[in-house]
């Protein structure tokens, strides 16, 4: 007998059936203690080649204690958790102040699988993130006029005006046609953003965010356009728009009504706002064709109405605001601010960071209130390249920033809501062990090769089978990687937006009133309401007497 054939015999007759019960095996003692959890190691390890994939248990993060989890298994430990959380909304009264304040907080692409394996990241299923202790929780369905799966710009013009409008369209209405400059002109296809609202009331407005000052969520605030892509007059040309008749965005938030008057605008997108020939403090040029240098026109404009103003560009600056500023530039980067994960921390401020000196130049003795827009903006992106790590770590830097804003203001005035723009195609499933580290494995297909708990519908974590026909499957080494791509089902350059409803979280003046599956443009229409700013409700000023 040919020795080939006898071992081929073997493997087929002995090796394949052992290494199905050690497949089993391992599948199995994943979701058994540590200890046991080594059978399959000691026994089955042999069996494999290097390259082999097989069912590596995961890494335990084990938030709890063990007595803590023993107490998990008796009735007392859940009925008294639960009789806690009824004690704490009996005592919940509603809040029918004006509301002085206003920050709204938008977690871009913060999906609902998002929020929950995020809990995970941060410490244990039952964690909770900064606003899942909100007394008050809605649903937004955000499909817009001409698509059933929303972008960020007609999905902000819907969550900041009021008004639903056409994919890719910012802060007009579905009468504007994706590039149609002659339409977004018209004055009545233009909307007021609730920023617009604050300022007609004198009170003041702000915005931040980790993306471009410019880009779709935050020029919901305060830009007119029928793409959201002509950020710059030079995109504009690219993106076959008519310079002379299509005015871009960041010449929006220089000069037109409602951007000129924002006390606060930090984030990224520096390039925007500098000719080509220009620059900037940290050696990048650049990218406005029009000559114009919009920071500089920015200061002009404040001198010229002598308000107390400050550019600023580093986070040593931001830490150390002048008392007195009444508007406040601040643009970290030239174009995204840094992921959370990679920015330098000496030089790159924080979400919270920003938030926080937003609200200290907004939070003035004596005024009459503020509006602040507060976009976790790379959530989005970082789904956009399967990037789960970097998404979940951002949805995280997202709760940290709105705990802040919990901790320095007053619940009795200020109303805080946090939403999303759009889902993601991230889901998060299987039956992995308590406490399983979320970027592990599930469990095991029935192709007898495991299956990770976090994987996208479509994007460029594609991997076509191998030359065997094999699934692919990530080691172990692959999924600890920051940068790793998750696996997705259909390939895709960039990962697509998910059409399934977002949730909305409010505390504060009228929080109760954010229940319920609601249109995504009601959010505005609420807010309007709950700090009297309305054109279309009648409201009554209530005395806060909160400070
Ligand atoms: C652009 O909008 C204008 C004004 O609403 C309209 O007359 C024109 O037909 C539109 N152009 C296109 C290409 O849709
Ligand atoms: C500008 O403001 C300062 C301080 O409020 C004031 O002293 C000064 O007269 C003002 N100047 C002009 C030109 O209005
Ligand atoms: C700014 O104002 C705060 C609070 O009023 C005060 O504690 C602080 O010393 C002031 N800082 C400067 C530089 O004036
Ligand atoms: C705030 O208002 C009170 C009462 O109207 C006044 O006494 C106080 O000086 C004001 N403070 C500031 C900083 O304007
Ligand atoms: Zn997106």
């Amino acid at each position: 007998m040919n020795i080939h054939i006898f071992f081929f015999s073997l493997t087929v007759l002995f090796i394949s059936p052992i290494k199905n019960l050690c497949n089993l095996l391992y599948a199995v003692s994943s979701n058994l203690d540590v200890l046991w959890k080594q059978l399959p190691t000691l026994f089955c390890n042999f069996l494999y080649k290097d390259e082999d994939v097989r069912p590596f248990p995961n890494k335990l993060m084990r938030p709890k204690s063990e007595e803590e989890l023993l107490m998990e298994r008796t009735k007392g430990y859940w009925r008294n958790a639960a009789l806690n959380t009824i004690a704490d909304k009996l005592r919940q009264r509603m809040n029918f102040n004006t509301a002085k304040n206003v920050i709204f907080f938008l977690g871009d692409g913060m999906s609902v699988p998002t929020i929950t394996a995020t809990r995970v990241y941060m410490g244990g299923e039952e964690k909770s993130l900064a606003f899942e202790t909100f007394p008050y929780t809605g649903l937004s369905k955000t499909y817009c006029v001409d698509h059933q799966t929303a972008d960020s710009a007609c999905s902000a013009t819907a969550y900041l005006t009021g008004v639903k409008a056409n994919l890719g369209t910012i802060g007009v209405t579905a009468a504007v046609n994706l590039k149609n400059c002659t339409a977004m002109n018209q004055r009545e296809n233009q909307l007021d953003s609730i920023a617009k609202l604050f300022q007609l009331q004198g009170r003041r407005t702000g915005l931040v965010t980790t993306t471009r000052v410019t880009h779709a969520t935050p020029a919901g605030l305060y830009a007119h356009t029928a793409d959201r892509h002509w950020e710059t007059d030079t995109d504009v040309s690219t993106l076959n728009g008519d310079v002379t008749d299509c005015e871009d965005i960041a010449h929006q938030l220089v000069f037109g009504k409602t951007g000129q008057q924002l006390n606060v605008i930090l984030g990224g997108g520096r390039r925007g706002f500098l000719p080509r020939e220009v620059i900037d403090e940290q050696g990048n040029s650049g990218v406005r064709s029009d000559g114009l240098n919009l920071i500089e026109e920015w200061i002009k404009f404040r001198e010229n109405h002598n308000q107390s103003y400050q550019y600023i560009w580093n986070r040593d600056q931001l830490l150390n605001i002048q008392n007195g500023t009444d508007y406040l530039l601040g643009l970290f980067q030239s174009s995204h601010m840094n992921y959370n994960k990679e920015r330098n921390t000496e030089t790159q401020p924080s979400l919270e960071e920003m938030t926080e000196a937003a609200i200290k130049v907004l939070d003035k003795q004596n005024s009459s209130g503020y509006f602040l827009l507060v976009e976790g903006g790379r959530i989005d992106m970082a789904h956009h390249y399967t990037w789960a790590h970097k998404a979940l770590d951002e949805t995280a830097e997202f709760s940290k920033a709105i705990q802040r804003a919990v901790e320095i203001t007053n619940e009795e005035n200020t109303l805080i809501v946090v939403t999303a723009d759009h889902a993601h195609t991230m889901s998060f499933s299987g039956y992995a062990a308590r406490g399983s580290d979320v970027f592990g494995y599930a469990g095991m297909g029935t192709d007898k090769l495991p299956y990770t708990i976090l994987t996208y519908a479509n994007g460029p974590g594609y991997r076509p089978p191998n030359d065997e026909g094999r699934r692919y499957v990530p080691l172990p080494e692959d999924i600890n990687e920051i940068q790793y791509q998750w696996p997705s089902v259909a390939p895709m350059e960039k990962e697509s937006h998910g059409a399934d409803d977002v949730t909305v979280y409010a505390q504060g003046p009228w929080s109760h009133l954010f229940t319920g599956v609601m249109e995504q443009n009601v959010i505005p229409h609420l807010i309007s309401l709950a700090a009297c700013v309305s054109t279309d409700i009648e409201c009554e000023e209530t005395d806060t007497k909160a400070p």
